[in-house]
């Protein structure tokens, strides 16, 4: 199989952020101690992944670009894509479609933050299947998500994009596994009445066709999206609390790249270095001596 390509969708309006993000993307807002899009990006390197596309607005990306460079810091490789206007998450997939080029990929939301013990095994597994693979999370407030419809049998009947009556409690997360049909497949759909490519439809297409997997991501997980003040809040302050509590980072691309030998032992000093005044770069320099 083609290696799996990355994509993370940080373009959007934010509008519940407003005020904030009238001035600054949404997904460059700090999470605790990091920016937003640390914590996507470091989902993506998780699962293995060294060629990433960021989707951005036009006005956004050259600030993008100063924040993550190329990605060559941390032996990755980054592309550009602007979405001119936000006209849905399943549009992504015509954007990068030479991007991908014929590649299956792993799409992530930039601001949505993924935690748990298993995860990137858990992601070996969606990236093993064929066809498209998504998770179901179980939350309080389903009908703010696309909700997972369940047949008695356990199969997967639809998933409904925003219900007012949730059929099930389960999201679907913003973490998605698709195969190389996947830009075809966007190509099809239509606009919604809210005028957007919908990931529901795109998901509908692959279910149609019997090849939608829907894997539980159970309560050990944690997914947190940080769209409004509360939840953006809540997101740091659970960041702190794991980090303050077990002297480890959440979301950290270093980290994870020199594990993998993606970073040199003096490519990571250089980047300790570069952070000498924080936190951050004794972090990294602490991982030098493990
Ligand atoms: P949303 O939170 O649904 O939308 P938004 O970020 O524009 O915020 P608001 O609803 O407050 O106006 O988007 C989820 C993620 O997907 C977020 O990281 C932005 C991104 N996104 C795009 O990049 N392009 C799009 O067309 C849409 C709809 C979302």
């Amino acid at each position: 199989m083609t290696q799996r390509k990355g994509i993370i969708l940080a373009g959007g309006t934010g509008s519940r952020l407003w005020p904030i993000t009238q001035g600054v993307s949404k997904q460059l807002m700090p999470v605790y101690d990091k920016p937003m899009i640390y914590y996507p990006l470091s989902v993506l390197m998780l699962a293995g992944i060294r060629e990433i596309a960021v989707i951005t607005t036009d006005e956004d990306q050259a600030q993008f670009q100063r924040l993550l460079g190329d990605g060559s810091q941390w032996g990755i490789a980054l592309d550009w894509i602007v979405q001119p206007k936000p006209e849905g998450l399943a549009q992504a997939y015509i954007l990068a479609e030479d991007f991908l080029s014929g590649a299956p990929s792993a799409m992530v939301l930039g601001d949505n933050i993924f935690f748990g013990h298993g995860l990137p095994a858990k992601m070996a597994q969606a990236d093993s299947r064929s066809g498209g693979t998504v998770f179901g999370y179980r939350v309080s407030d389903p009908e703010r998500y696309g909700v997972v419809d369940f047949a008695p049998d356990g199969t997967v009947r639809e998933i409904i994009e925003k219900p007012a009556k949730p059929p099930s409690n389960y999201a679907v997360t913003g973490l998605y596994f698709l195969d190389e049909t996947a830009p075809e497949r966007a190509r099809a759909v239509r606009p919604s009445p809210r005028g957007e490519l919908e990931i529901a439809d795109l998901l509908e297409s692959y279910r149609r066709d019997g090849k939608l997997n829907v894997e539980a991501m159970g309560r050990g997980y944690a997914w947190l999206d940080t769209g409004t003040h509360g939840s953006l809040l809540d997101a740091g302050n659970f960041v702190r609390t794991l980090q303050d509590r077990q002297g480890t980072q959440v979301g950290c691309p270093e980290e994870i790249a020199f594990e993998r030998g993606w970073l040199s032992p003096d490519g990571l000093r250089a980047r300790a270095d570069v952070y000498a005044k924080t936190g951050y770069g004794a972090y990294l320099r602490g991982l030098l001596r493990e």
